[in-house]
């Protein structure tokens, strides 16, 4: 059924396709050619829908949490939810009973209550009619992301969806849209902006250490070749059929913190390349028999925002390498590189030369987040990628619980998961250049930076 959803994908965008005298391009929303570049509808809001941006909602006493998709990420993320205060887990929903049944064990196990089960593809639409739910935690595969969110949403509940949190263009204003009419938060998974180094570099780059930053890298670099044998169908099938940056936000997403991206800045318009798909067309060809696989096996997309920054993105996972998600910023007087090896300068401590392993490890634990000080031992004890998973859930619950602006908001979800399209339409029209929709209508510029709300 998955399978033959996903073939409706491409041939809905096949739908999509704007004819211009220079070039077809096929998107999920209307798009054209104006001044050399791809510039892609933006949606009338409906009367009555506000920005969300900064939206805080009512305080929760107890975040009374539903968990939709509980294979191998969903589980670890119910298991976490009960390390964190002021949590009810209310209902689990998978596609397969085992899911429900392994989860709700682990649940008793630990000496909790069994949650509600709902079984079956669409069994979320009932879920979603409870009205004893407050957030809606999403960890399917990525084709049901947005329908559960907007299902959810629509019924008065918040979304957290899992990375990446929309496929298409289409799917970001769809949730853009939801939020904004139903006042819920939507917001993205996205683990890696909570690992340590990242959130001290960011502080580090918030306090000016770095001067001006400039250029920032990121990337999703993960070998996965014993991966695609035993894991779940559906991510090779997606880049089989899907060219382009398919898993963007881990690198991203915490780089557009540190530029403070529709917090002062955007991302204006996006370049990709890709090299041909030579491991992942084997992999295809021994696993699915076919003869075509789509994804390239390296894909680079290069962003210039509104102030001239540079945001480089990469995705491959295909090479032999190491893994990397890079993280590195570049600025005036100072320079942070997480992969291969971390590296620190600051030109006013050491002018260009590499801080000491000594120096560096202690200005990273000065520069963490006042309230990473507080919770960091139990991050690292409860884990999830070494804390961060148990640190993105805490600031959450935190915010929902004291009514806060989430850290990642709707336009983050739309931003950071568009690129995986635009890297698309970019590759297919000869790496010309397209306009990155600006999701707040007009309101990147209203907030002056990146913060974590606290009460
Ligand atoms: N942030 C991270 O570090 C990280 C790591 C791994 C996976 N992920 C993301 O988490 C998500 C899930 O990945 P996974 O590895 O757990 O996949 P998985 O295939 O192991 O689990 C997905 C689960 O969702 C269920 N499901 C699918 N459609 C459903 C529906 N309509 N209703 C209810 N249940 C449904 C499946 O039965 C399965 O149990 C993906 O978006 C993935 O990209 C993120």
């Amino acid at each position: 059924m998955k399978h033959l959803f996903m073939g409706c994908v491409a041939v809905c965008l096949m739908a999509m396709v704007s004819c211009t005298k220079e070039k077809e391009i096929v998107s999920s929303v209307p798009a054209h050619i104006e001044d050399g570049m791809i510039v892609l509808d933006t949606p009338e809001r409906e009367p009555g829908q506000e920005s969300a941006l900064g939206m805080t909602c009512a305080p929760l006493d107890t975040v009374h949490v539903a968990f939709v998709g509980i294979g191998g990420r969903g589980y670890w993320a119910v298991d976490r939810y009960t390390n964190i205060e002021g949590v009810k887990i209310v209902a689990l929903c998978d596609a397969k009973q085992e899911r429900v049944d392994l989860t709700n064990k682990m649940l008793t196990d630990k000496g909790w209550p069994a949650a509600d089960e709902y079984v079956g593809d669409e069994a979320y639409k009932e879920l979603c009619q409870r009205e004893d739910v407050d957030l809606v935690y999403i960890a399917t595969d990525w084709l049901d992301h947005t329908n559960i969110a907007v299902c959810a949403m629509e019924n008065g509940h918040h979304a957290a969806i899992e990375v990446p949190s929309a496929m298409t263009i289409d799917e970001c204003w769809r949730l853009v849209n939801a939020s904004e009419k139903s006042r819920c938060h939507c917001t993205i998974l996205e683990n890696c902006c909570y690992d340590f180094f990242e959130m001290s570099t960011l502080n580090m780059a918030q306090q000016g250490l770095f001067g001006e930053v400039y250029h920032v890298e990121g990337a999703y670099i993960h070998y996965l070749a014993e991966d695609w044998s035993y894991s779940e169908p559906w991510r090779l099938d997606y880049n089989i059929a899907n060219r382009g940056d398919n898993y963007p936000t881990h690198g991203l997403g915490p780089i557009c913190q540190v530029l403070n991206i529709h917090r002062g800045d955007k991302m204006d318009y996006l370049v990709a390349m890709d090299t041909p798909s030579y491991n992942g067309l084997k992999v295809a060809k021994e696993l699915r028999d076919t003869t075509v696989c789509a994804d390239g096996d390296h894909t680079i997309s290069l962003i210039q925002t509104a102030k001239r920054k540079v945001i480089e993105v990469q995705h491959n996972v295909y090479a032999p390498r190491p893994y990397s998600r890079m993280h590195q910023l570049t600025g005036t007087d100072g320079f942070a590189n997480k992969y291969p090896i971390e590296q620190l300068t600051v030109k006013s401590m050491n002018g260009h030369d590499e801080l000491a392993a000594g120096v560096k490890d202690s200005l990273l634990q000065a520069y963490r987040p006042e309230f990473v000080k507080d919770i960091e031992a139990k991050a690292r004890e409860v884990g999830g990628h070494g804390g961060m998973d148990f640190l993105m859930d805490y600031r959450l619950v935190y915010c929902l619980r004291n009514g806060l602006p989430l850290d990642e908001d709707v336009y983050d979800c739309a931003e950071w998961s568009s690129v995986q399209e635009l890297s698309r339409i970019s590759l297919e029209n000869g790496s010309m250049p397209v306009k990155v929709p600006d999701f707040t209508r007009g309101d990147w510029d209203k907030i002056d930076g990146f913060h974590y709300a606290m009460k």
